[in-house]
């Protein structure tokens, strides 16, 4: 059973209501609602922040050392410039997956650019509320793998 933690950064919890033709019509409990049908069948365990505060994001990484398996992260406007995010994500060494609901490449430039992809395992965009489930499907994988050749 791997535990792992699925953060949604600034702005996210408006999912529904904010620019549902780029983000969809789902709200993000609905998403959260459907990861935790998938994690039943596939055993692992979620636990779920949304903030809209760089800070708290931050503290709720540093508290997932030792007790998180893996996280699952949109982080919103944050992926573009946050650096003290990337720092918390290489201090604590918790393998990462990056997701986006749209596709940032094909956006504004400001969006093309992400710094938390260099220290993440990957990253999935441009597939919806999907994303989070290839995305999760991929950290249990990748600790599968890890697992096996520990
Ligand atoms: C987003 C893309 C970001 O550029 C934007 O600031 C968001 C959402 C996405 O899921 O597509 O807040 O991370």
């Amino acid at each position: 059973m791997y535990r792992i933690l699925v953060m949604n950064g600034p702005n996210l919890n408006m999912l529904g209501v904010r620019e549902p033709g780029i983000y969809g019509a789902e709200k993000l409990g609905d998403i959260e609602a459907s990861l935790v049908q998938l994690a039943e069948t596939s055993g692992l365990e979620l636990e779920f922040i949304q903030s809209n505060h760089e800070g708290e994001l931050i503290d709720r990484i540093h508290a997932a050392y030792g007790s998180s398996d893996g996280i699952l992260l949109n982080p919103g406007a944050l992926t573009h410039y946050s650096y003290a995010l990337r720092d918390a994500l290489t201090s604590v060494d918790i393998p990462v997956v990056e997701v986006h609901l749209s596709n940032i490449h094909k956006r504004e430039a400001f969006r093309h650019t992400s710094v938390i992809a260099p220290v993440a395992l990957g990253q999935i965009a441009g597939f919806g509320s999907y994303g989070y489930e290839m995305g999760l499907m991929a950290l249990k994988r990748h600790l599968e793998q890890a697992h096996s050749q520990s």
